[in-house]
C-alpha cells in the first residue's frame, strides 16, 4: 500500500516518454510500479533473476546487475528493485547497484532517475542504511522484523517538494510542508507506538552491550541519533549474518546432497551457503532418478500433520519470479519456501531435514513403484498386470476390529519382488488413525483426464506411521508395514482388462 501511495504522489512529476524498470519479483514492488506506467501509457522493463553462471540448475537463478544495466536508457524516470527477493534470499548488493544505475543512467543522459528498493524480506537479516545506499525511497515491514504489523515507507527530504500530497486538500498550505504528503488520513497511534519496541529488541541481541531503551538514557531522544547504537545495530545484524549462515549450510548441505538432487529436489535460487545468502530457502522437487516429482502442497502437508513447524508452498506473491522459471513450474502450487530466522536453532534445522526426507516418500515403497506414480499418486492403469493379485475374497479386519467389506479393497498389488530391504520402514510416533479411500467419490475426484489415479501415497503414509494389519479366517494377509511385500489399494475401477 505504501508502494501504490508512493507511486500515486510521483505520478504528478512524470514525462511523456519516461521509462520504469521494476524487479521480476514481489508483486508489492511491482504491481503499483506497473499500474502507474499502464494509467500513463509509458514503457515498463522487467529485471528478470537468470540462472546463476556455471550452475546446471536451470532453477538457480539470482538478479545479476549486468541483465538490469542494458535496461536503462534517456528515458529511464524510476527503477523498483529489491534489496532481497522473498524466494531466492540471495542479498542484493543495493550500494554498489545504485551507483552503477546511476552511472549508467547518467552515461545515457538521463535526467532525473529516482531508485526505490523493496527492503522487506531483507531487512529482518541485515542491517539496511538508505543514506549509505543512496536510494529515493526505500520500504520494510516491521512484522518481518519482529514488531508490529505495520510497514515504513522511506523517502529521501529532497523528494518531498515534488510528491503530490494525498491528504485532505484543506490540510493545505500545511500538506505542501513535509509530514503529510503522503498520509491519506489521520495517522494511527498503536502500531507506530509498538515499532519503538523493535529497536529495543535488536539492540538487547547485540554483541556490543548497553542501553537498549530511550527511557533507560538521560537524553530519551539520544537513543535515535547516538552513532553508538548504529554501531552496536551493525554488530547485532553482523551477529545475525554469521549465525544465520550456520542454519543455511546445513540446510543448503542437505538440499542439494547428491541423495536430494537424484529425487528431484532442485533449489530455486542461490544453492551455496554465504553471508550473502539469507536463511530463506525455496525448492521444488521434479522428476527425479529416484522419485517423481512431488507438489509443494503433499510436502507442506506431511509438516503440518506434525504440527509443530510451518513451512509454506505458493508463489509467495512473486507472481513474476515464479512464472519466469524455466522449465515452467506450477505457478499456484510453485515452491516450498523454508524460511528460518536468528532464533532458529540447528537443532531445528535437522528436525526439518528429517520431516523433510519423510515428506520425500517413504523410501522402501519407490524403487518398485517410482514409476508409476504421477506427482504423488499411481497410476492404476500403468501398474503391470501381473503384478496385480486379485482381492481376497472374504471380508476382512483391520487391528483396531473394524471390518472392511471387501467390496473396498479390490487389490493387493504384490511387490515382492522389490528391491529395497524389508526393513526400511518409516518408524514415527504418530497416532494417525490409518484412513483407507473407501468411497466412490474419492476416487472420482483424484480423476486426471482419462488416467484413473488413485490418490494413495496419503493412505501409505498412514498405514507407515501407524501400522495395520489386515487379517482374515486364516490370520494375517498382508502387514502393511512392510510395503515391498505388499501395498494395498483401494480403487472403484475394475483391474483387470485394460
Ligand atoms: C519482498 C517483499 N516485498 C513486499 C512484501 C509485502 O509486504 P506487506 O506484507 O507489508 O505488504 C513482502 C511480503 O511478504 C515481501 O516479501
Amino acid at each position: 500500500m505504501l508502494l501504490e501511495n508512493l507511486a500515486r504522489a510521483i505520478e504528478g512529476d512524470l514525462g511523456d516518454e519516461d521509462e520504469i524498470i521494476v524487479t521480476g519479483e514481489h508483486e508489492a514492488n511491482a504491481g503499483p510500479w506497473k499500474k502507474l506506467a499502464k494509467r500513463n501509457g509509458l514503457e515498463l522493463r522487467y529485471w528478470h533473476a537468470t540462472t546463476i553462471e556455471g550452475s546446471s540448475n536451470p532453477y538457480a537463478v539470482a538478479h545479476d546487475v549486468n541483465t538490469l544495466l542494458p535496461l536503462i536508457t534517456e528515458n529511464t524516470r524510476i527503477v523498483a528493485i529489491t534489496a532481497c527477493s522473498n524466494i531466492l534470499g540471495s542479498v542484493v548488493d543495493v550500494k554498489s547497484v545504485v551507483k552503477q544505475i546511476r552511472a549508467k543512467a547518467a552515461e545515457k543522459g538521463a535526467k532525473k532517475v529516482e531508485i526505490s528498493v523493496d527492503c522487506v524480506a531483507y531487512a529482518p537479516h541485515r542491517k539496511m542504511d538508505v543514506r549509505d545506499w543512496d536510494v529515493d525511497y526505500a520500504v520494510f515491514s516491521f512484522y518481518k522484523v519482529y514488531g508490529p504489523h505495520i510497514a515504513a515507507l522511506y523517502t529521501r527530504f529532497s523528494t518531498l517538494p515534488n510528491l503530490t500530497p494525498l491528504t485532505h486538500h484543506f490540510l493545505s498550505p500545511l500538506v505542501d510542508k513535509i509530514s503529510y504528503k503522503l498520509m491519506p488520513g489521520g495517522p494511527g497511534y498503536e502500531l507506530p507506538y509498538g515499532v519503538t519496541g523493535v529497536l529495543e529488541y535488536l539492540l538487547s541481541i547485540s554483541p556490543i552491550s548497553g542501553p537498549t531503551s530511550s527511557a533507560s538514557l538521560k537524553d530519551t531522544a539520544s537513543i535515535y541519533s547516538d552513532p553508538e547504537t548504529h554501531t552496536r545495530l551493525e554488530a547485532t545484524f553482523a551477529a545475525i549474518a554469521r549465525y544465520e549462515h550456520t542454519l543455511v549450510k546445513r540446510l543448503l548441505e542437505h538440499l542439494t546432497s547428491e541423495k536430494l538432487a537424484k529425487r528431484g529436489v532442485r533449489i530455486v535460487g542461490e544453492e551455496t551457503a554465504s553471508e550473502r545468502r539469507e536463511p530463506t530457502i525455496s525448492f521444488v522437487v521434479v522428476n527425479g532418478e529416484t522419485g517423481s516429482a512431488i507438489s509443494g502442497k503433499d510436502i507442506v502437508k506431511v509438516f503440518d500433520a506434525k504440527g509443530n513447524m510451518g513451512i509454506r508452498y505458493g508463489n509467495f506473491f512473486a507472481y513474476t519470479l515464479v512464472d519466469s522459471l524455466e522449465p515452467k513450474v506450477d505457478v499456484n502450487d510453485g515452491l516450498v519456501r523454508i524460511s528460518l530466522v536468528h532464533y532458529n536453532t540447528i537443532e531445528e534445522v535437522d528436525q526439518l531435514i528429517e520431516v523433510l526426507d519423510e515428506a520425500l516418500g517413504p523410501p522402501h515403497i519407490l524403487p518398485a513403484l517410482r514409476p508409476f506414480f504421477i506427482a504423488g499418486q499411481i497410476n492404476v492403469k500403468k501398474f503391470p498386470l501381473e503384478k496385480r493379485l486379485r482381492a481376497p475374497q472374504q471380508d476382512i479386519e483391520d487391528t483396531d476390529g473394524h471390518r472392511r467389506n471387501r467390496a473396498n479393497i479390490h487389490a493387493i498389488f504384490d511387490v515382492s519382488n522389490a528391491s529395497d530391504p524389508p526393513d526400511n520402514t518409516l518408524s514415527t510416533t504418530s497416532e494417525t488413525t490409518p484412513e483407507i479411500p473407501r468411497s466412490r467419490r474419492n476416487i472420482r475426484e483424484s480423476k486426471t483426464g482419462n488416467t484413473e489415479t488413485v490418490s494413495i501415497l496419503t493412505m501409505i503414509r498412514s498405514t507407515c506411521v501407524h501400522p495395520i494389519t489386515f487379517k482374515d479366517e486364516d490370520g494375517p494377509i498382508h502387514d502393511i508395514r512392510y510395503a515391498t511385500s505388499g501395498l494395498l489399494v483401494s480403487t472403484a475401477t475394475p483391474l483387470s482388462g485394460d
